[in-house]
């Protein structure tokens, strides 16, 4: 396997042409498209035809350094999900988003704090990221304590977009956190 970036339970890797049954697998599941499409999968043809080309073509754009993860238990090599870093894309190279997106068997271990934090680890030692952010729906407190637990700083409260305003809880909108390179090192 093509590591990117090993845990103490994790071993993080690019995601290959062959993977986007795991990738289908992952958004059909409605309880981790909740807070993301209001719980409808992602139809397959989209991530075959746009999503995975388009993961693949980030990997050339940044060198493999930045992009979405595929995440793997090193016990049992079992697919668990992904994780992001990566800019906007025409943004600074120094400000990346932090994310992740788990199969619901792996929810409640610990992994996408652990992941995460070896993933800031990563880009303020070795990748020269000044900023990480992450964005989620204000509701969606799975996601917003793994940032807590992280001691990213809530930055903003955001807009929901049009395109999730019938996804329940959508009326509170969504929070924005950020850690700097500074703040990460103080910890
Ligand atoms: C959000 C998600 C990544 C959490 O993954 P996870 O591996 O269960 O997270 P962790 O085990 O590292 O948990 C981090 C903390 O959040 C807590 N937590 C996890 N899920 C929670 C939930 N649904 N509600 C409240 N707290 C939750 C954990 O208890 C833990 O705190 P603790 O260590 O003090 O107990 C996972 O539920 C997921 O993939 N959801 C679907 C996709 C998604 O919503 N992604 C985020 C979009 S912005």
């Amino acid at each position: 396997m093509d590591t990117y970036l090993e845990t103490e339970r994790l071993a993080l890797r690019h995601f290959t042409a062959d993977d986007a049954d795991l990738l289908i697998e992952l958004d059909s599941d409605p309880a981790v498209m909740r807070y993301l499409s209001g719980g409808t999968p992602t139809a397959p043809e989209l991530i075959r035809e746009r999503y995975l080309p388009n993961i693949l073509g980030q990997y050339e754009k940044w060198g493999g350094n930045l992009g979405l993860f595929a995440a793997h238990k090193k016990d049992d090599g079992a697919f668990i999900g992904w994780f992001i870093l990566r800019p906007e894309p025409e943004g600074p190279l120094d400000e990346v988003e932090l994310g992740y997106r788990l199969r619901r068997a792996a929810w409640g271990k610990g992994y996408a704090t652990e992941g995460s934090r070896a993933l800031l680890d990563k880009a303020f030692r070795q990748l020269g990221v000044r900023m990480v952010w992450a964005e989620t729906m204000a509701v969606n407190h799975g996601s917003r304590n793994i940032m807590k637990k992280l001691e990213m700083t809530l930055a903003d409260t955001i807009p929901t977009p049009p395109d999730m305003e019938m996804i329940e809880g959508s009326q509170h909108g969504g929070v924005r956190y950020e850690i700097t390179k500074e703040q990460w090192e103080q910890q």
